[in-house]
């Protein structure tokens, strides 16, 4: 039988600036559905990206005197690494600078213009740059931007319309027949009210910047981002190109998830859109809360916490991390990030209750019976109770999960959790483990604890993918007893399996120390500081500045009035260029001829004892007044370093 498909997708994310740990959050969350639902054998499509055209990236890039696309292309690989950190399973990664993206949403535009659902008009309104949002003068917040309380301008420009105020109707009876359309329901009651007063046409192509997509019938025009950014949900499943089978399989989308901010533009101006392209609609839109920092706001401009979540992984754990995002704050709400929460949670849920768990249980089954437990076994009444709880949890967290309650599926693994540890002190082993007529009592109890154990290992593993299969490991667990069908199943672990006791799942952390360390940490950062004394940090789009780029070297002499000056010339993949380099004491020319270096390509030339350098090479001060150059022969002339 065919899996059932089911396509889950998190926002597409501006790379206007690094991802901090509030972007982690929906991706976080989105992940542990999608490892969810394919254990559980769904054909699961995840889908994330990146949305990178607008106003404010090609201001931020000019900045940076850098093109927007070589300044996007920075940052979004440092969302990729960050996915890749955080272990996220996506099956898909848009861009929307991608070319079939591009094509598709032009072909989107113009077929609703040829349907007249997209007219050409002009705007006048109060424009919000950073937003990149217009607003009718009714919807400003004290005369500022409501979503993020700037200042916005009076602005008027030629532009086409989408017609949203045609969709009213259509919007309102959606969310009548589908009543889950939005969720959680008070979003819900916010969208009728923002409907009901009044919805206004779209403007969905700008002429004031370039970077954005053209409108290919009237090419001054570049296509509003939102209609860029919504339509990636079908274009990265092959909408709009040759190849749309993807699209026929995954398509509507089962739950997009959304933060609370961008739920209007999810459920009025995307489901209007995708109606007048005569699609069908997404089955739900999600809007969570926001991870609130120390100034109550979204953005972190982190007031006393390190919300880096480099640096949160590097030093916790990424399972930490992904736990700690998903068991804190009800998914809906708004929770505050703090690193004494990030730290407590740890220590107790992770340390000592299921790190202490699982490192008494295969401690004992190694002391008393050398790593597996007897099949001679005597049950007691007390057992009872824990195997219910246990068989029976499967269920409530599928209750949870069901309703993306993250917080109360975790919640129900930790009671049982939390009843394991307590089993263990009312049965108490130790004491059994001294009389061998007990053995057999022994051997039941241990034996209850790793069978809790293997279940609380397969329902934590959508959240915690790296601890899951640790624990798996340490009780000898077979993958055939690890799937969800047989995680509501007792007594599945073979009298054979080997046991062993593992390293600390999660070691205590010293609060005080820490949150010293911490705090060290942010006085380092507030001073600029990179960590190295003395060394100011830089932003990305300071790097960004510095062209590096691979050369080989073709030719090299020494200078004739300079002894430290070699006069190279380099193939930097595009020309031939000229490099004075001070390594003559260090290096001979017939070493370097033929070898690859890394050449700072777009320094300023500058003359040097006669030599007019174009550039220059990087090399390396070690120790002992010794320089060497930095040689990458393996890598072509003209890679570029990034
Ligand atoms: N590009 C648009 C989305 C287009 S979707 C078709 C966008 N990008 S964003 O980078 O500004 O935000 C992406 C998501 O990150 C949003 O859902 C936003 O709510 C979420 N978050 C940003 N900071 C956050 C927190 N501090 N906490 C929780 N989510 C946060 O909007």
């Amino acid at each position: 039988m065919s899996k059932k498909p089911f396509y889950i997708t998190t926002p597409i994310y501006y790379p206007s600036g690094n991802p901090h740990i509030g972007h982690s959050y929906c991706t976080v969350a989105t992940d542990a559905i999608a490892r969810y639902k394919r254990m559980q054998g769904y054909d699961v499509m995840f889908l994330t990206g990146t949305d990178e055209h607008g106003q404010k990236i090609e201001q931020k890039a000019a900045e940076a005197g850098i093109s927007p696309k070589e300044y996007v292309d920075r940052i979004v690989s440092v969302f990729r690494d960050l996915w890749k950190l955080l272990n996220i399973s996506n099956d898909r990664f848009i861009r929307t600078t991608d070319a079939y993206h591009e094509k598709a949403v032009q072909k989107i535009f113009r077929a609703l213009y040829e349907k007249g659902d997209i007219y050409k008009g002009k705007y006048e309104g109060m424009y919000c740059t950073p937003c990149e949002s217009f607003w009718t003068e009714t919807q400003l917040k004290d005369g500022k931007c409501p979503d993020c309380g700037r200042e916005c301008k009076h602005a008027e420009e030629e532009a086409y319309f989408f017609r949203l105020s045609n969709y009213a109707d259509r919007l309102l009876k959606l969310y009548e027949d589908q009543p889950d359309f939005i969720q959680p329901e008070s979003r819900k009651n916010e969208m009728i009210n923002f409907i009901k007063s009044g919805l206004e046409d779209l403007c969905v192509s700008r002429t004031s910047f370039t970077w954005g997509i053209p409108v290919d019938f009237d090419p001054k025009h570049v296509v509003y981002v939102w209609l860029d950014a919504l339509t990636n949900y079908i274009t990265a499943m092959g909408y709009g190109s040759d190849n749309d089978s993807d699209f026929q399989k995954y398509w509507p989308a089962d739950v997009h998830f959304v933060g609370k901010e961008i739920v209007r533009f999810h459920t009025v101006i995307w489901p209007a859109m995708l109606m007048a392209l005569d699609l069908p609609l997404p089955k739900q839109v999600y809007g969570h809360g926001w991870l609130l920092f120390g100034d109550g706001t979204k953005m972190s401009k982190s007031k006393g916490n390190v919300v880096d979540p480099y640096i949160l992984c590097r030093r916790y754990g990424v399972d930490a991390i992904r736990y700690f995002l998903l068991r804190e704050i009800p998914f809906g709400a708004d929770g505050l990030f703090t690193n004494e929460a990030l730290i407590g949670r740890i220590n107790s849920d992770l340390a000592n209750d299921l790190g202490n768990l699982l490192s008494r249980t295969t401690a004992m089954v190694n002391k008393y019976f050398g790593g597996s437990i007897p099949a001679e076994r005597q049950s007691e009444p007390i057992d009872n109770e824990l195997i219910d709880m246990a068989v029976s949890l499967r269920d409530r967290y599928e209750e949870c999960m069901a309703g993306f309650q993250f917080s109360g599926a975790l919640s129900e693994i930790w009671k049982l959790i939390a009843r394991c540890n307590k089993y263990i002190d009312e049965t108490m082993p130790w004491v059994l483990g001294k009389d061998e007529e007990q053995k057999p009592r022994l051997a039941a109890v241990l034996y209850c604890l790793c069978e809790c154990l293997r279940i609380v290992s397969i329902l934590i593993s959508p959240f915690m993918p790296e601890t899951a299969p640790l624990i798996q490991q340490q009780l000898g667990a077979e993958p055939d007893i690890l799937t969800w069908d047989f995680a509501n199943l007792f007594g599945l672990l073979p009298p054979d399996a080997q046991i062993t006791k593992g390293d600390t799942l999660f070691p205590r952390i010293d609060v005080d120390k820490e949150i010293e360390a911490l705090n060290n940490l942010l006085t380092a950062q507030k001073a600029g500081e990179s960590g190295i004394p003395g060394i100011a940090q830089i932003g990305i789009e300071d790097f960004a500045k510095v062209e590096l780029r691979v050369a080989e070297i073709t030719a090299c002499e020494p200078v004739k009035r300079a002894k430290k000056l070699l006069k190279l010339t380099l193939n930097d993949g595009f020309g031939l260029r000229t490099v004075a380099s001070g390594i003559a004491q260090f290096y001979k020319p017939e070493d370097l001829v033929g070898r690859h270096v890394i050449l700072v390509s777009n320094l300023k030339p500058a003359t040097l004892c006669g030599v007019e350098s174009q550039g220059m090479i990087l090399a390396a001060d070690c120790a002992g007044n010794d320089v060497r150059v930095i040689f990458v022969d393996d890598i072509p002339a003209g890679s570029k370093i990034r």
